[in-house]
């Protein structure tokens, strides 16, 4: 199981949830309620998953693909460490990972 925290655009705690390994993280934040649009449902043609990852947990990350980079190019309130949700996979040696859901995300729920 991996502990994943998701924090507000203020950079708050809103909350953590776990998760097992073998799952994607936008299939994590939409069971957790997260507002993550996904528009595409993980086919790579949105950006609307994109989260900005945990400094230290993005370096231990797998690096995302050159499609990813071009999605998340196209999009708006990314950061350095930004990451498209439906492209992480959790593994066990994640034991934690924590992302910022970015002001702009699309918000699904009407939260
Ligand atoms: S859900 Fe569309 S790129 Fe991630």
């Amino acid at each position: 199981m991996t502990l994943v925290c998701f924090l507000r655009a203020d950079g708050t705690l809103d909350k953590e949830v776990s998760a097992a390994a073998g799952q994607r993280l936008l299939d994590v934040a939409w069971a957790a309620r997260e507002p993550l649009e996904g528009a595409c449902e993980g086919v790579m043609a949105c950006s609307t998953c994109h989260v900005i990852v945990d400094k230290e947990d993005f370096e231990r990350l797998p690096p995302a693909s050159e499609e990813e980079e071009d999605l998340l190019d196209l999009a708006s309130h990314t950061a350095r460490t930004s990451r498209l949700a439906c492209q992480i996979i959790l593994t066990e040696e994640m034991e934690r990972l924590t992302v910022r859901i970015p002001p702009a995300a699309t918000n699904w729920m009407g939260r």
